[in-house]
């Protein structure tokens, strides 16, 4: 709660008459833009001005103008942390696009435990959204060493700026029916019964990720070692191109040598800027 407490009666029919207008629209798209990369166009207004609804009602701000004041002058955390979540497009599940984990079982890790003689492999879920994707990954990778994984170091980080899906993600409970194109081997191995509809992921792939929040906006990573496989998939989607071409940069600079990147089926990348070799549709190779 940021400001007067309290709603009367009135001020509560006035606030469900929220309107924003295209410049107000235009402040927040730049706003978002410049902070998240996030390139909100012309057809959210409606959406965007759904989401907010509720929200500025229970802050009892009078119009979106002076939320959209509050937001740019304060740098209220909670205020930016709430405005993430409701402008993040957050949207996954299990084992989604299959073929990259086929490649990734099959072809990089492999490739990874020859090559790397240390036994450490650094994956990075970036945009991990509720935590399927990393998951998806280290039970992979699990299945991968048989049980034989002993002293090898094969945590993952995922990565994502909205804490919503974060908190999602850290607690690994996800209803039955999201679960049903895993395999029941997995289910069984990997996840505990929650209740009657949900199941929880075990222990033992939870330890297995590491979920931060992190902003892929930042300039210089704060990583001490480089990548070994990023992930950032149906992320860029949101962002425009210039914005798309330096993240890329920034995961290639992060990208050991032979090391990979795995974008969404449906994204792309400019092939004539970017250093990055494409080895199979959306995957991308540091050679
Ligand atoms: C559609 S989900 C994709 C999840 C998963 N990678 C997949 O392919 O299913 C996109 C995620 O990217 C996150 N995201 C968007 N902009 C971001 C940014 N600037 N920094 C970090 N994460 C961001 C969103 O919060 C959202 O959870």
């Amino acid at each position: 709660m940021f400001r007067r407490a309290h709603l009367s009666g009135s001020s509560n029919i006035i606030a469900k008459m929220y309107r924003i207008s295209d410049e107000e629209f235009k402040e927040l798209r730049n706003f978002v833009h410049e902070n998240y990369g996030i390139f909100l166009r012309d057809e959210k207004k409606a959406l965007v001005l759904s989401r907010f609804q509720r929200y500025m009602m229970d802050n009892n701000f009078y119009s979106f103008r002076e939320y959209l004041d509050f937001l740019k002058k304060s740098e209220n955390k909670e205020a930016l942390t709430t405005l993430v979540n409701k402008i993040t497009t957050n949207y996954t599940f299990f084992m989604r696009e299959l073929e990259h984990f086929k490649y990734f079982k099959d072809t990089v890790l492999p490739y990874l435990k020859a090559k790397n003689k240390n036994k450490d492999m650094r994956i990075w879920s970036a945009g991990c959204s509720s935590g399927e994707e990393p998951y998806t990954l280290a039970m992979i990778i699990d299945e991968f060493f048989h049980g034989q994984k002993e002293n090898w170091d094969t945590k993952i980080l995922a990565t994502d700026i909205s804490e919503e899906v974060l908190s999602t993600a850290r607690k690994g409970i996800y209803p039955l029916d999201k679960l049903s194109d895993l395999p029941n081997a997995w289910k069984v191995n990997y996840f505990k019964i929650y209740d009657k509809s949900n199941l929880v992921v075990s222990e033992k792939i939870k330890e297995e990720v590491i979920f931060r929040s992190f902003n892929l906006m930042e300039k210089a990573f704060p990583f001490k070692k480089k990548f070994d496989v990023i992930f950032c998939r149906n992320v860029m989607i949101y962002f425009d191109e210039r914005t798309k071409n330096e993240l890329v940069q920034r995961f290639f600079d992060n990208t050991n040598l032979g090391g990979y990147l795995f974008i969404g089926h449906s994204e792309s990348i400019n092939r004539t800027i970017t250093k990055y070799k494409n080895v199979i549709p959306s995957v991308y190779r540091k050679e």
